[in-house]
């Protein structure tokens, strides 16, 4: 049994067509999953269906488990005790997913209010060195300041430590990185790659960026038009991609993927080659 296992699901919208169709995916525990796909092919509408945060108007059908237990069909209250410190996520915008009336500490200590109980005095010990361990050595500073403060690099990492507190065993990724430029994406992935490694947490790891997705993850699924078009391991995506779709991403990634200090194929070169 993985600890994830997604099968047939199926989401509509009001009387809509189907957002995503029979997406089936499984992740194991520790295990890194990346959801790849271009825009509107139904990667937050998947991550959302297994955090149960989507409108009110979605019908959902197939199923979700969690360590196997069925989370479709069940009630708001009993979804809180099935997820509870199992699922963390992470949001697309960082702005939007934090609260802009409340210093970041606060917000990370609420975490661990809701989830443990966890008295004030305590908690603030536990929101420092988790800041700490996102890579701020200015913690007390971090957890004084409000959101619009601080930089979206550090709001990502705050956002990293709210999700990581509690320990959970699979962290769901939505583009957390795309907002941020890419000297600092590659700082939050950096900080994201060890948070994860030392809790051993599973990740689902939606992005459109496959030369992003493969620095974190061991397995891809590809995704297009709501459905799941290819899936493999990393290397075997990069090495025998199937799909045209797929083909096409991994002729891309391949170019973003160039080793800094090597010399990029420029247009010249093609010409070059026509020449001789
Ligand atoms: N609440 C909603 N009501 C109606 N349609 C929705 C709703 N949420 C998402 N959709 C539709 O579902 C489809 C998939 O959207 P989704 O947000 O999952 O795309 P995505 O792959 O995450 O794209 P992006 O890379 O731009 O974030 C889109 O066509 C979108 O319009
Ligand atoms: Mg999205």
């Amino acid at each position: 049994m993985s600890l994830l296992e997604v099968d047939g699901l199926t989401v509509a919208f009001g009387r809509g067509a189907p957002a995503i169709r029979d997406v089936c995916l499984r992740v194991d525990a520790g295990q890194r999953l990346g959801v790849i796909g271009e825009s509107g092919s139904g990667k937050t509408v998947t991550a959302l269906a297994i955090m149960g945060l989507l409108a009110e108007n979605a019908r959902l059908s197939g199923s979700i488990r969690i360590d196997g237990d069925e989370l479709i069909g069940r009630s708001d209250r009993e979804l809180a005790r099935l997820r509870g410190d199992k699922l963390g996520m992470i949001f697309q915008e960082p702005l939007s997913a934090l609260d802009p009336t409340m210093r970041s500490g606060r917000q990370v200590a609420e975490v661990l209010r809701l989830h443990e109980g966890a008295a004030a005095g305590a908690a603030r010990e536990r929101v420092l060195a988790m800041l700490a361990e996102v890579g701020f050595d200015d913690p007390e500073r971090v957890a004084d300041s409000y959101p619009f403060q601080l930089s979206g690099g550090q709001r990502q990492r705050v956002l990293t430590a709210m999700a990581l507190i509690n320990s959970p065993d699979l962290v769901i990724c939505d583009e957390p990185t795309t907002a941020l430029d890419v000297t600092v994406q590659a700082t939050v992935l950096g900080v994201l790659d060890r948070v994860l490694s030392d809790a051993g947490a599973a990740c689902l790891f939606i992005s459109h960026d496959l030369a992003v997705v493969s620095q974190l993850c061991s397995d891809i699924a590809v995704m297009l038009d709501g459905q799941i078009v290819e899936r493999g391991s990393t290397a075997d995506i990069f090495d025998q991609p199937q799909h045209p779709y797929t083909r096409g991403l991994v002729a891309t990634a391949r170019l973003d993927l160039v080793a800094p200090g090597d010399r990029l194929p420029v247009i010249g070169d093609f010409y070059a080659g026509e020449r001789r």
